[in-house]
């Protein structure tokens, strides 16, 4: 099911000429995945890791994501088209928009329940919180190279702008009482 999944998003992320558009084919997709998941639990794909790079190529990468309850990660951009999808708990996902100097202004708090996508565009900067009683499950798509671009972190509490890397992730991620 995952596999069949992953080639399909791949397809949609090479179609030139596709109607619809690859973003808008990619949350069909995706939309019927999760919503398939949520209703059948044993169709749920197992991973030990909370993020497991499922595929990456240059049109796209495809993630799982775990995230654990009351777990705050901070704010950061993607460089692309970015496409949640999440199948078991709740994913709050706090919108910013940064300027020229990585100063962010809050736009939208949106919440992606199981069941539910988010397309988040290449401009917008989030930040995601795990809202719900147990651990969100989440596929996540984005239509570039994610691991090869140069991506922002946002130190809100700071005002600052770190490189997204593994340690400034873990070092700025914190747990809400
Ligand atoms: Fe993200």
């Amino acid at each position: 099911m995952l596999d069949q999944l992953i080639e399909r998003l791949k397809s949609a992320a090479v179609s030139d000429h596709s109607q619809p558009p690859a973003d808008l084919a990619i949350v069909s997709l995706l939309t019927e995945y999760v919503q398939h998941l949520k209703a059948n639990r044993s169709a749920r794909p197992m991973f030990e890791d909370d993020d497991v790079i499922l595929f990456e190529d240059d049109h796209i990468s495809i993630w799982f994501c775990r995230f654990q309850p009351k777990v705050k990660v901070p704010p950061h951009n993607h460089m692309m088209v970015a496409m949640i999808g999440v199948y078991d708990g709740v994913e709050e996902n706090a919108l910013y928009d940064a300027d020229d100097q990585g100063n962010l202004t809050p736009r939208q708090i949106k919440h992606v329940h199981a069941g539910e996508v988010l397309r988040i565009a290449p401009d917008k900067i989030h930040g995601v919180t795990c809202v719900s009683d147990h651990p969100s499950e989440a596929i996540h798509v984005y239509l570039g190279p994610l691991t090869r671009v140069d991506r922002n972190l946002y130190d809100v509490e700071h005002g600052t702008v770190l490189s997204f890397t593994d340690e400034n992730y873990k070092t700025l991620s914190k747990t809400l009482n």
